[in-house]
């Protein structure tokens, strides 16, 4: 997608040197625009865990890199195999709810392990990881065409502007390109379809307000950016056709972890009976788990991302502290939506119902 109309993706290896792995720094965005550079399995790790890189499948990628990196700190010390298995163990420690990860981790780490003795593992790798992330790519525009079809069907009926609601984000910043929940709003944008966006400003950490805002800005889409608890009114007075949201983790029934606030979304979606549509690529289903809200784990981060609040003042990004000095704060990351909530799942296959029937009639090979 473009920023200032240049053609971007969020992660790539630097031109000329391919130990070095650049992403967009998204810590600075909407303010300023820089590249962070990763060079060790200790960087991909920081960069995931400050947020330097976010997103489901984005922090997949970023950790299937920091696999490819780990070839290169190999010194002979240990056993090969124990020095890979702690490296993807670090990558796995960094965020624990977006499955991506451990999903794109486990992946590498196998690869690595399976073809150990070739003498271009480096390259070798470094291919597959290319693959994985192309396949992303493709993920997200798949579902960008599937979930198009809900935006062009409601547009016939309405023959007006289709309002879409979404929660922090889950566009092509949080992904290597198009997004999820954002890829059928592109996609009906580039139809000429007319699109307008609420946009969940997303407390603590902003990335609606920050993220998707900018992105759908730099893409021309119109779109208003909403405190969190503004939803349930414009639903209520039929100022919203439609949610989307993206996924950190699914299970096999259709439970959906997102970023925390999303269920309160989808409570008021389903009381003024407006369509809420997750939009997830296959990489984001755990299989193993069947019910989200027991056994999802749920990230709490520092609670200085609650008490503080970041912003541009006089061409500087500045902290503030925004509540009481000795009050106490928390700071869950995500939180589960029942599937009972839930319209459909977007995926890269089609769409489905939010149930493990349904979900298995598209991903068949996962069935017990
Ligand atoms: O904590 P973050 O910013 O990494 O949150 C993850 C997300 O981007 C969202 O929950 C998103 O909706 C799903 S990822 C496409």
């Amino acid at each position: 997608m473009r920023i200032k109309g240049k053609q971007y993706q969020t992660i790539w290896i630097k031109a000329g040197d391919n130990r070095v792995v650049q992403v967009i720094d998204q810590r600075k965005l909407p303010f300023r625009f820089e590249i962070f550079e990763i060079t060790t399995t200790s960087g991909a790790c920081f960069a995931i865990k400050e947020m330097v890189v976010r997103g489901a499948p984005l922090i997949g990628v970023t950790a299937a890199f920091g696999m490819y990196l780990s070839l290169f700190e190999f010194a002979g010390e240990t056993d090969f195999p124990d020095f890979i298995n702690q490296k993807a163990a670090e990558l796995k420690a960094t965020r624990p709810t977006a499955i991506n990860l451990a999903f794109a981790v486990e992946q590498i780490k196998n690869f690595i392990l399976e073809n150990q003795r070739r003498k271009d593992l480096a390259e070798f790798v470094l291919a597959k990881v290319e693959e994985l992330k192309q396949l992303e790519i493709s993920y997200s525009e798949k579902i960008g065409e599937y979930g198009l079809k809900i935006i062009e069907d409601i547009y016939e009926r309405k023959n007006q502007t289709v309002n879409i609601l979404t929660h922090c984000n889950a566009g092509w910043l949080a992904c290597i390109d198009w997004g999820t929940a954002t890829a059928p709003i592109y996609k009906a944008f580039r139809k000429e379809i007319p699109v307008h966006v609420w946009v969940d400003e997303t407390r603590p950490r902003n990335q609606g307000a920050r993220l998707t805002a900018f992105e759908l800005g730099e893409e021309g889409v119109p779109h208003t950016i909403i405190p969190d608890n503004t939803g349930g009114h414009l639903m209520q007075h039929r100022m919203v056709d439609l949610v989307i949201v993206g996924s950190d983790r699914t299970t096999a029934n259709g439970d959906v972890a997102n970023k925390i606030g999303t269920y309160l979304k989808a409570l008021a979606a389903f009381d003024n009976n407006i369509p809420f549509y997750v939009a997830l690529p296959s990489s984001t289903f755990d299989f193993t788990m069947n019910d989200g809200l027991t056994e999802i784990p749920i990230e709490q981060r520092d609670s200085a991302e609650v008490s503080e609040m970041e912003g541009m003042a006089n061409g500087k990004i500045r902290t503030v502290k925004i509540i009481p000095e000795k009050s106490m704060a928390a700071n869950y990351g995500f939180d589960v939506t029942p599937a009972r909530l839930v319209t459909g799942l977007v995926t890269e296959r089609g769409i489905c119902k939010a149930s493990r029937e349904d979900i298995l009639r598209l991903f068949p090979e996962n069935q017990k």
